[in-house]
Formats: structure tokens, sequence, C-alpha cells
């Protein structure tokens, strides 16, 4: 399957999402838990409307649990379907710092591998710097996750430091 970049989208996680959104995370949490998205590995059809209006909440500074700052969280869409989930950080905090950094990425399995992360890092790159006014972008990922550091090589990032995590700056 050859993918077509230019169909790549980022759509803003609401409270008026609907099922797909559900069986995507469920398939991603269940079969890699919630390092991987951000999401409880029983999510199911009557949690789902409070994990979307946490999500639409946070990305407004809402309703926040203690530590968090505000955060938007996106479906990554290729055309119409649903293929990964991402967020935005509007602000680090010393925890995210440590680990979290201001962008989480994770694709749907099938489309790893193959740009597609690349490409929708860019566009999140995009986003923090016109709608959040990000200007240093930090990228945190595990020393053995490799896909994830080569991504951060490839967008040019800054090796500042590794210790649990290491430490990518997308620099402005
Ligand atoms: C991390 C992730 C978003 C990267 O996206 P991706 O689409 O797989 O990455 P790309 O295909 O755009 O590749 C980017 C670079 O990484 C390399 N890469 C990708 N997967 C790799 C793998 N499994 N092993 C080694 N290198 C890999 C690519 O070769 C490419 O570098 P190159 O152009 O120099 O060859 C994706 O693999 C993913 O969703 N992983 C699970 C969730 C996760 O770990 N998220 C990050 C948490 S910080």
């Amino acid at each position: 399957m050859s993918m077509d970049m230019q169909k790549l989208w980022l759509r803003e996680v609401t409270v008026n999402d609907g099922p797909e959104g559900l069986r995507f995370l469920k398939d991603i949490v269940n079969e890699e838990g919630i390092m991987v998205a951000p999401a409880p590995k029983d999510i199911d059809a009557s949690s789902f409307p409070k994990w979307l209006q946490a999500k639409a909440d946070t990305a407004k500074g809402l309703n926040m649990p203690e530590g968090f700052v505000p955060c938007t969280t996106y479906w990554v869409m290729l055309g119409e379907k649903i293929i990964g989930l991402a967020n935005i950080k509007h602000e680090l905090n010393d925890f995210l710092r440590k680990k979290g950094g201001h962008i989480g990425l994770s694709l749907a399995k099938e489309y790893r591998g193959r740009g597609v992360g690349f490409a929708t890092a860019k566009l999140l790159i995009e986003r923090a710097r016109t709608e959040f006014g990000i200007g240093d972008i930090l990228m945190t990922n595990e020393p053995e996750n490799i896909a994830s550091r080569k991504l951060c090589e490839k967008l040019g990032a800054e090796l500042t430091d590794i210790d649990e995590h290491c430490h990518y700056w997308i620099r402005k």
C-alpha cells in the first residue's frame, strides 16, 4: 500500500466523536498499553464519552487533574480514516520536561515505518508553532525506542541528554 501524505491531517478530539475513535483506542491500548496511547485499558462505550470530555476539557485548560497543563489531543487522519493519536502540550512543567515533552504521537501498527510518523510530526510541529506559539519543541522517548529516536533525528532535533528518557529539542 503506497501512502498519500497529502491526505494526512490532524482532527482535534471533540465530545461528539464517534465509535471509530473508540475502536482505534481499544485496539492500540489492548495491544500495547497506556504508554502508547493515553487511555485506560478497559475503555469501552460507557467510558469513552468521559475520555472525550476529559480531552476536550484539557485542551481548554478546564477541569484538569493536579499537575496537568493544557494539552490538545488529535486523531491522526488519513483521509477520513483514523490511523493515530497525537497531542500537543501547550507548555512544559517539571514532569513533562523529564518525560513527555511537548508532542506525543502513536500510530496504528500497520502505518508505522512508512514515513507517516515523520509527515505527522511535521504537522504537529507547525501546529505547535502557529497555534500555541511554542518555539523550541521538546520530544522525549525511552532510550530503547529506536523508531521514535530515529524520527527525532530525522526531524533534525538536538539530543541534549539521556537519563531514563532521551531529550530531543527541535529548535526554532
Ligand atoms: C514512533 C512512531 C510515531 C514513528 O513513526 P513511523 O511512521 O514509524 O516513523 P517513520 O516511518 O516516519 O520513520 C522515521 C525514521 O525512523 C526510522 N524507523 C521507523 N521505524 C523504525 C524501526 N522500527 N526501527 C528502526 N528505525 C525505524 C525510519 O527508518 C526513519 O528514519 P530514516 O528515514 O532515516 O530511515 C511510530 O513508530 C509509533 O507510533 N510507535 C509507537 C508509539 C511510540 O513509540 N510513540 C513515541 C513515543 S515517544
